[in-house]
């Protein structure tokens, strides 16, 4: 496996070049990274317009996913969700579709902001069994029938998966459903770049997807913002619009620094990587099995997560969270009732003889009644769009009741929307609001009214 990219910079480093270029630290040390930071000088190519050193990098990226084309994003996730459902809007307004896209209501913020962006309108589609707020599990069933109530073919379907507490869609089977409609299959699969390295891969592009964007930086050992936007087979005119898509969102100065991160990380997956995937599966299965036996009330749902029920033992997941940092550990993301830890194969023994500690001794206590939350149809009084751009105005959680969520309200991470940009404000939202430590909310401005004329 070649590395084109970190090979360059080396080269570059060592030369000793004058570095009469961005960016401005000329390579001196404050961090520690900066001779390896560099910009786009003569021979390090150009992401948006690659034909050098990333293009040949990302052909390696494409091989080990085996995808019609794995494009590389400095700008994590966010960027690549962006880019596709500018892909599938475009691709809809070629073929006289609507810009409608039919999601899964558990959609990262990004979703939303991206569809504001795109004038992209949404239909939710809702669980039929309350899911929390993180997870709306859709069956292909649902789905074949939330399509067969659509008049005009919308420009996408889209679902994520794995969520925040590692829940999979059947993306086999909606994805099947999608090809009877002829309608794309979008993934954020933006916790699952690992999916594809399983003894059986479960990776939505293998599973039908038309286009996906993973984060290699959750999962994968990349640094912070290395992500992919993956182009599956079924739509192949986006392979050559991908680039142009990515532009679109991107920052013209994207980092080498990631960029190398994402060059080097094929090798690592070309290397022992799959082998070292399953090891640490295997460890964080055996420590949930011997956390059980403990009594501790805690699920593995996909390979590199382990999930609390903190409320089911009796504790917030914020005391849990706390133990935890007595012993050294830092989790992905704490709430009242749940607790989620994040491991891959870099992770060390240390690391998980401490989790053990911490939650071994922990003697249940009685049953805490989790946050009921129903992803509910809300009223909608804007579009999307409207909503997001309109003027705002912030207002403290109680005083927002019966108001126009301007910005999406989350509370971060996990990001997903508890309210919707264009949705009227319940007593109900506010009191979700509260469980999850929001007190101020981003309205639509008193007295402005969407123009529909324009
Ligand atoms: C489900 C989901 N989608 C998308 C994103 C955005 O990913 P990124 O941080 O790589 O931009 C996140 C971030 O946590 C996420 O959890």
């Amino acid at each position: 496996m070649t590395t084109p990219i970190w090979d360059f910079v080396q080269r570059y480093q060592k030369a000793e070049t004058s570095r009469l270029h961005m960016p401005g630290h000329k390579g001196a040390v404050q961090l520690g990274c900066e001779p390896w930071d560099i910009t786009e000088i003569r021979g390090a190519d150009a992401l948006y317009e690659a034909d050098g050193i990333i293009a040949e990098s990302e052909r390696n990226a494409t091989a080990l996913f085996g995808t019609a084309h794995t494009f590389y994003s400095t700008e994590g996730s966010s960027q690549c969700i962006r880019a596709m459902l500018s892909l599938a809007v475009s691709r809809a307004a070629r073929r006289g579709d609507a810009p409608r896209i039919l999601a899964a209501r558990n959609v990262h913020k990004t979703f939303i902001y991206a569809c504001a962006l795109l004038d992209a309108e949404v239909r939710w589609l809702y669980p039929s069994t309350p899911g929390g707020l993180c997870s709306c599990p859709i069956t292909p069933a649902e789905l074949k029938a939330a399509l067969a109530e659509e008049q005009t073919r919308p420009a996408a379907v889209y679902v994520t998966s794995p969520d925040y507490l590692g829940q999979q869609q059947d993306i086999a089977g909606l994805a099947k459903v999608c090809a009877a409609y002829d309608v794309p299959l979008l993934v954020d699969n933006a916790h699952g770049a690992y999916l594809k390295f399983l003894p059986q891969s479960a990776h939505p592009i293998d599973l039908g997807a038309a286009a996906c964007c993973d984060s290699g930086h959750k999962t994968l050992p990349v640094l912070t913002g290395g992500a992919y936007l993956q182009i599956g087979h079924t739509c192949p005119e986006w392979v050559a619009e991908a680039r142009s898509a990515l532009a679109l969102f991107g920052s013209t100065s994207p980092s080498y620094l990631i960029l190398q991160s994402l060059d080097l990380c094929n090798r690592a997956l070309a290397q022992d990587y799959p082998q070292r995937l399953q090891r640490c599966a295997d460890r964080l299965a055996g420590l949930c099995e011997q956390l059980q036996k403990t009594g501790c009330a805690v699920r593995q749902t996909e390979p590199l997560k382990l999930i609390v029920d903190a409320a089911q033992m009796g504790y917030t997941g914020y005391e849990l969270a706390d133990l935890l940092r007595a012993e050294a550990v830092e989790c992905e993301f704490a709430d009242e009732d749940q607790l989620v830890l994040m491991a891959t194969p870099y992770n060390t023994e240390l690391d998980f003889t401490r989790i053990e500690k911490a939650l071994a001794i922990l003697k249940a206590k009685p049953t805490r009644a989790p946050i009921a939350f129903d992803f509910a149809p809300a009223n909608c009084c804007m579009t999307l769009r409207e909503a997001v751009f309109a003027p705002h105005e912030q207002l403290p959680v109680q005083q927002a009741v019966g108001r126009i969520c301007g910005s999406p309200t989350v509370s971060c991470p996990p990001a997903v929307p508890i309210a919707v940009s264009g949705e009227m404000l319940t007593p109900a939202h506010a009191a979700l609001f509260e469980r999850y430590h929001i007190t101020t909310v981003e309205v639509v401005a008193k007295g402005f009214t969407a123009d529909r004329t324009k």
